[in-house]
């Protein structure tokens, strides 16, 4: 339980708002959840509202409404595409779907080797640049403008490569 877990970290949070607006605490707090769980869960949600007085569906709507916030299991890295309109006329759905079918996956999937998940979002601010994603991954998220097949797949590739040598740099350091 977080409450248990954190309550340092989460007093320390709610300091930061007036005491008639520990609400507005919900963004930090969502993070510290989904830090903590690795995926913000009916539960987790629940949680984090009950800490600050917010109903379930109230939080849920946080949730799905900002991309940083992950309401299901992802790989290690996600890809997340804007096929909002403007983007999607420009090319990006059907830039998304080949994404999907050259790594023979579904929209929201996982690649087999769990490194890769392509999703779709909103409007990233950057319509002119479509197509465009925002590649999440352990070391924070970084934007991908003015992307082919080709060079999303290379990423693809160079981010699987270094998970592989992370991977032996583990089992060797192990
Ligand atoms: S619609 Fe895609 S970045 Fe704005």
């Amino acid at each position: 339980m977080l409450a248990e877990n954190y309550t340092q970290e989460i007093e320390a949070i709610l300091a930061k708002y007036p005491s008639d607006q520990k609400r507005s605490a919900v963004m930090p707090l969502l993070f510290l959840a989904q830090r903590e769980y690795g995926t913000l869960t009916n539960e987790a949600i629940t949680e984090v509202g009950e800490l600050i007085g917010l109903q379930t569906t109230e939080v849920a709507s946080l949730v799905g409404f900002y991309s940083l916030y992950h309401d299901r299991p992802g790989g290690k890295y996600r890809i997340q595409v804007c096929t909002d309109l403007p983007c999607a006329l420009k090319g990006a759905q059907a830039f998304a779907d080949e994404l999907c079918e050259k790594l023979d996956i579904e929209m929201g999937e996982t690649t087999p080797d769990g490194q890769v998940t392509i999703e779709q979002v909103m409007c990233l601010a950057a319509c002119d640049r479509a197509p465009l994603f925002q590649l999440q991954g352990p070391n924070g998220f970084r934007y991908h403008e003015d992307q082919s097949i080709g060079s999303a797949m290379a990423l693809i590739e160079s981010l699987r490569v270094r998970g592989q040598v992370d991977r032996a740099h583990r089992l060797t350091a192990s």
